[in-house]
């Protein structure tokens, strides 16, 4: 079981800033929100910075600008897994951020509730327990995206992602993973952070051999997002620590 519970979080009232897109251009879903991702207690992530995977082996602190009612869901979510990397059944990909690339679900944590010093908490298990970040040797850097999702109390999985066991954090039922299948159901994610993080022992990013696309699985693209955005209210700090130690991880 992963639990995650609460450390100091700020009391101040403070104001949602908006200052760029904290999810990937081109991706989505999409928001312009600030998830406040910090691992190890000291290296905080400003969105897109290439993080050293070795300091990556424990699951972040999490934290937010607003006071959120209700219960919530925080997933992270590799855009940039080879397709080739999977020997899937079917013939449809879900599209990752360049052509001939799909995703990987790197952690999935659920029932998040807001605890009355300002922190989130959660009692339930991880859905998917943090993975750290583990890119091929000489590939491209990979991009990892937090998404901070409300969560409905009838929630359960879309379709697409429905049905799939994403325990132990090895398991190929990771990749091809909707988050916009998520959000068609839930709405747009209410906040959001992503990192880049390179493989450490690569010499020469890009060089690995990605191999072609299966046959059959032509390059995805993707499919836009259009539900209505939702707007955040009720501003003060919280914080989401996840205490679960995760030491190894695929992709
Ligand atoms: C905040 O609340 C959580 C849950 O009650 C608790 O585990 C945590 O220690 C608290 N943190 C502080 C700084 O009081
Ligand atoms: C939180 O709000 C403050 C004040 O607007 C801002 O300085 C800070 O950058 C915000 N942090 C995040 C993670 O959005
Ligand atoms: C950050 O924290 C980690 C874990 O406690 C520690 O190993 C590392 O030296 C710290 N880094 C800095 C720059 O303080
Ligand atoms: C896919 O299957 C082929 C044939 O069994 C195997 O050689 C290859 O290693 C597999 N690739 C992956 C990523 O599992
Ligand atoms: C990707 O997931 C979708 C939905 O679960 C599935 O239809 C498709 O076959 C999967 N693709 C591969 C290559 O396994
Ligand atoms: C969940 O509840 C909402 C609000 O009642 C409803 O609109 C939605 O269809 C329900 N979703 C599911 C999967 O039952
Ligand atoms: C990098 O290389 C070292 C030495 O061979 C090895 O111990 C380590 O596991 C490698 N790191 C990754 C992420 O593959
Ligand atoms: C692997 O894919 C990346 C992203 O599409 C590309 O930049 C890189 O050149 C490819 N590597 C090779 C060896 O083709
Ligand atoms: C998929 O994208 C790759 C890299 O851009 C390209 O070489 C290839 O022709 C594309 N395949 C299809 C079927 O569009
Ligand atoms: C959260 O709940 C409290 C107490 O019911 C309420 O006063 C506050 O307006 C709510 N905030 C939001 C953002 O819904």
């Amino acid at each position: 079981m992963s639990s995650i519970s609460a450390v100091g979080a700020s009391a101040l009232l403070l104001t949602a800033s908006i200052v760029q897109a904290q999810t990937p251009p081109g991706s989505q879903p999409s928001t312009n929100h600030a998830l406040a991702v910090k691992y190890n207690g000291n290296l905080t992530l400003t969105p897109n910075a290439l993080l050293p995977q070795p300091l990556l082996a424990s699951a972040p602190a999490v934290s937010l600008n607003q006071t959120l009612n209700g219960t919530h869901m925080l997933m992270l979510v590799d855009l940039a897994i080879p397709q080739s990397s999977i020997n899937g059944t079917g013939s449809e990909f879900y599209p990752g951020l360049v052509p001939c690339r799909t995703t990987r679900l790197h952690w999935l944590q659920s029932g998040l509730t807001q605890s009355a010093n300002g922190t989130f908490v959660s009692d339930t298990a991880a859905i998917a327990d943090y993975g750290q970040p583990h890119p091929g040797l000489n590939d491209i850097a990979h991009t990892y995206t937090f998404y901070l999702f409300s969560q409905p109390a009838n929630f359960t999985l879309p379709s697409w992602d429905a049905g799939r066991v994403f325990n132990p954090i090895s398991v190929s039922a990771r990749m091809n993973f909707s988050v916009s299948a998520v959000a068609d159901v839930v709405g747009a994610p209410l906040a959001a952070n992503y990192m880049r993080v390179l493989n450490p022992n690569t010499t020469a990013p890009g060089t690995f051999l990605n191999g072609t696309c299966p046959t059959g699985a032509p390059n995805s693209t993707v499919t836009p997002y259009t539900g209505a955005a939702i707007q955040l209210q009720g501003m003060a700090s919280a914080v989401v620590v996840v205490l679960s130690l995760v030491v190894f991880a695929l992709l």
